[in-house]
């Protein structure tokens, strides 16, 4: 399903013409200020009798809607919760604009009108709110139909954004825009995540980055098997050859050719489907591994929006992808593989095919002479053990600087991070007597011990985030469907903005 086009205007939200005009209240706010006092006077005191009455309590989350009888041209005033002031913050504008859009649309509501929460009383940078705003909505407005005949009829078609500030107008435009850009990234990784592994191959995959090269002035190479041997990449190629989809190493580059910038390769592992291998995972809750492409869609997601905003640094976008499947020709337990860099890794468990193929893509990214290296994948059951389902993915890094980084956009985007160590001491675990290393430290600090292996292919700032726990939410959420989260988009566009500023 398409996201609805954003405008931005100039003016006074009560003269909106629209299905559903969209204002806010504060937590235990008796008299309403800014634009929702404008439109309640407009209405009569009908938000001020809300108030009064308990029915509107501006608690976090909350909407409520009131109808205006011709007062003013909306048909419909949606009045969204901001929580307390004294906690509000861009996430919060964040939530509100995704509950007032989703609550509008189960109402019917085709046009919408808003206003830009937290810009006015709220006092955050006006850019940043109209940014939060517009995630918001579109993040609660996606929803994944590709595969039904029959397309759910309630659909918002457009969105307004008004604001009465004419001073703040240009921020609001240019916030608005950000906040599109990361959307339809967000969109875009949500539905390769949601897409069935007989439909999101690598082949798709592929297409899919291929697309997003022509859309917005990307470099685009795709390696196939002979590409990949080419580069000696034993460990990718050991998870391929037991899959009938043909893999797919894929390299987007933002900025290809500029010298002049510092370069960030972002890499996204991409198992489409992780059956576990000659390793079999239980048939039940497999389908969830549908989802374990989750990095390298968070990557495609984000670079698509780094090409929209033209960024000012190189950005190279890494995604290895490739089925895990068993098979007569697939890789087995005690094989001894070679990766691209030399070293021998002796396979303990086939399921543990997301370090193999992370392996060649993070020696791949050395030919870049990166300033910094991050990687995302849905590595580790033992993360979610760690740190809990939808709470935070895991953070490793070799670079104190980067990781900080790293943590601010997480807490900007609300993305979150949680820094986990990657001490030498977790080395043991994955040491063995046939060869270099083992593919699987076994259960204990199983997030960690795969975080060591991974270190031993790089040779650069570098950070890897286990977003094993962070793929997909079991029913709706504050922004969105169930379903696939598209997490990781907003923290990498956030991290790469970030980057570029200082
Ligand atoms: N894709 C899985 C990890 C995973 C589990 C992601 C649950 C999302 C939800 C990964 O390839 C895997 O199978 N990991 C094994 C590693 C073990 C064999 C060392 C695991 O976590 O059990
Ligand atoms: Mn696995
Ligand atoms: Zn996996």
């Amino acid at each position: 399903m398409p996201l609805p086009p954003i405008s931005v205007r100039h003016g006074a939200i009560q003269d909106a013409d629209a299905d559903a005009l969209i204002v806010n209240l504060f937590a235990g706010v008796a008299e309403p200020g800014g634009a929702t006092v404008a439109v309640d006077t407009a209405l009569g005191g009908a938000i001020r009798d809300l108030i009064r009455t308990g029915d509107l309590t501006g608690a976090a989350g909350e909407v409520k809607v009131l109808y205006p009888r011709g007062t003013i041209p909306a048909r419909r005033v949606l009045v969204a919760g901001l929580g307390p002031a004294d906690a509000f913050d861009v996430h919060a504008a964040r939530r509100a604009a995704a509950a007032a859009a989703r609550a509008a649309r189960d109402l019917g509501a085709a046009s919408l009108a808003t206003i830009v929460h937290g810009a006015g009383i709220g006092g955050l940078d006006a850019e940043r709110a109209a940014q939060a705003t517009v995630e918001g909505m579109l993040a609660a407005l996606y929803r994944y139909d590709a595969p039904k005949q029959k397309k759910d009829e309630k659909a918002v078609k457009t969105i307004e954004i008004v604001t009465l500030d004419g001073a703040q107008l240009s921020s609001v435009e240019a916030g608005a825009a950000v906040g599109a850009a990361v959307a339809d990234g967000v969109a875009l990784a949500r539905d390769l995540a949601n897409g069935p592994p007989n439909i999101c191959t690598p082949g798709h995959m592929a297409d899919t980055a291929r697309r997003i090269a022509t859309d917005v002035g990307l470099d685009v190479e795709v390696g196939d098997r002979a590409w990949a041997a080419g580069y000696g990449m034993g460990a990718f190629l050991a998870v391929a050859q037991g899959a009938g989809h043909a893999p797919a190493f894929i390299v987007l580059s933002h900025n290809a050719d500029r010298t002049d910038v510092p370069t960030l390769v972002l890499v996204g592992k991409g198992v489409t489907f992780d059956t576990g291998g000659i390793s079999i995972k239980p048939s039940e809750g497999m389908e969830a591994m549908r989802g374990d492409m989750a990095g390298a869609a968070a990557v495609l997601g984000a670079m698509q929006a780094i090409g929209r905003l033209r960024l000012p640094l190189r950005v190279i976008g890494i995604t290895p992808c490739t089925e895990n499947m068993p098979d007569a020709n697939a890789y087995r337990p005690a094989d001894v593989i070679t990766a691209s860099n030399g070293k021998t890794i002796e396979i303990i468990s086939t399921d543990a095919e997301g370090r193999m193929i992370l392996a060649d893509a993070l020696v791949y990214a050395a030919r870049f002479q990166p300033a910094a290296v991050v990687d995302l994948a849905t590595l580790t059951g033992a993360c979610v053990v760690a740190l809990g389902q939808n709470i935070a993915a895991g953070l490793f890094s070799n670079d104190d600087a980067l990781a900080g980084r790293l943590l601010a956009a997480g807490d900007a985007s609300r993305e979150r991070l949680w820094r986990l160590p990657l001490w030498p001491e977790y080395h043991e675990a994955i040491e063995t007597e046939r060869a270099d290393m083992k593919n699987s430290g076994g259960r204990q600090g199983g997030v960690a011990t795969s975080a060591v292996f991974l270190q031993e292919f790089t040779s650069y700032p570098w950070a890897h985030l286990d977003i094993a726990g962070m793929m997909e939410q079991k029913k709706v959420w504050d922004l969105g469907p169930a379903g696939a989260t598209g997490y990781g988009v907003r923290l990498l566009v956030e991290f790469v903005r970030g980057w570029a500023v200082a």
